[in-house]
């Protein structure tokens, strides 16, 4: 048995199969923690070449086992209840227990690269990319609406709800749900995405009210510009609007989740953790 902060840890991470999702299943996987990864498409890291690039491995459950720990990867649709729910059992018996949830699961994705049927080219360069949301708050289509609340608020609670049993059967635990700064404040425009991730908000601080007695820490991080594949390069927005001058990086997001997943967090729940550099306007 290995002397690090998590071993004997089961953690699980939805969204894990690229982006930050994979960043925090290695930070997890790093910390001795056995990992778990659902995700509706575990090869999405394929899709932007950045993420690609970074992959020493066939698949981010691979690359965690390479740094000693036990894997396992459901690919499944969070925005089902009932798939969700069989899928989180699923992990539990597997894995033999649940300690840590990080519902990462999201974004402002309307129309995943994998349901594009044309095989359409985009973005001039080989791939066929994610389409993200274009509506705004006078105007947002139904489907834009619908999607966007789905895969963001609707899938953190029901992955919270079907973890709930067993963080509790665990002793405890550590829920780190995702929101972003365009949750804390409107003025980033990106709608509806930005509604979706302050319900989150309020979700995280009702249920770290409710499992407080069970010893379950609840907590949201707020990503602000942080580069992944998906939202691609945006320095020079971030050299305009953030203190520190750059955008931010996975391994930024993930010094957070380490915080908010061991025992330094011990007395914080119900809270939600800014990561963006100082944003200014
Ligand atoms: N990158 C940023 O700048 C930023 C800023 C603020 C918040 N966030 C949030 O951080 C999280 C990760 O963002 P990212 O940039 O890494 O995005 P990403 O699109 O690269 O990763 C999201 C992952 O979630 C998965 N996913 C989406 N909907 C799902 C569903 N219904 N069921 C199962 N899996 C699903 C996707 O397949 C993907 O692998 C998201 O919740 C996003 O809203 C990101």
């Amino acid at each position: 048995m290995s002397d690090k902060k998590l071993s004997g840890k089961v953690a699980l991470v939805t969204g894990g199969a690229r982006g930050l999702g994979r960043g925090y299943a290695l930070r997890l996987a790093s910390l001795g923690a056995d990992v778990a990864i659902i995700d509706r498409n575990l090869r999405g890291a394929e899709v932007y070449e950045f993420e690609r690039a970074q992959l020493t491995a066939d698949t981010v459950m691979a690359e965690c086992e390479a740094l000693g720990v036990r894997a396992m990867g459901l690919e499944v649709d969070l925005t089902d209840r009932a798939a969700t729910e069989a899928a989180i059992n699923q992990v539990a018996q597997q894995m033999g227990r649940l300690d840590i949830l990080v519902a990462n699961a999201g974004g402002g994705t309307v129309v995943f690269a994998d349901e594009k049927q044309n095989g359409e080219k985009q973005g001039g360069g080989n791939n066929v990319l994610d389409d993200v949301t274009t509506g705004t708050p006078s105007n947002t289509s139904e489907e834009m609406l619908n999607r966007v609340m789905d895969i963001n608020i609707r899938t953190c609670m029901y992955t919270c709800m079907a973890a709930t049993p067993h963080l509790k059967a665990a002793g405890g635990g550590k829920i780190v749900t995702v929101s972003s700064t365009a949750g804390v404040d409107a003025r980033g425009g990106y709608h509806p995405y930005g509604l979706s991730k302050a319900a989150i908000i309020h979700y995280t601080r009702s249920l770290a009210q409710e499992l407080g007695e069970f010893n379950i820490t609840v907590n949201a991080i707020a990503p602000g510009i942080i580069r992944t594949g998906r939202l691609g390069d945006r320095t020079e927005r971030a050299e305009e609007v953030v203190a520190l001058k750059r955008q931010g990086t996975i391994e930024d997001c993930c010094g957070v989740v380490e915080f908010l997943t061991t025992d330094l967090s011990a007395y914080v729940t119900g809270r939600v953790i800014l990561i963006d550099g100082g944003m200014i306007h």
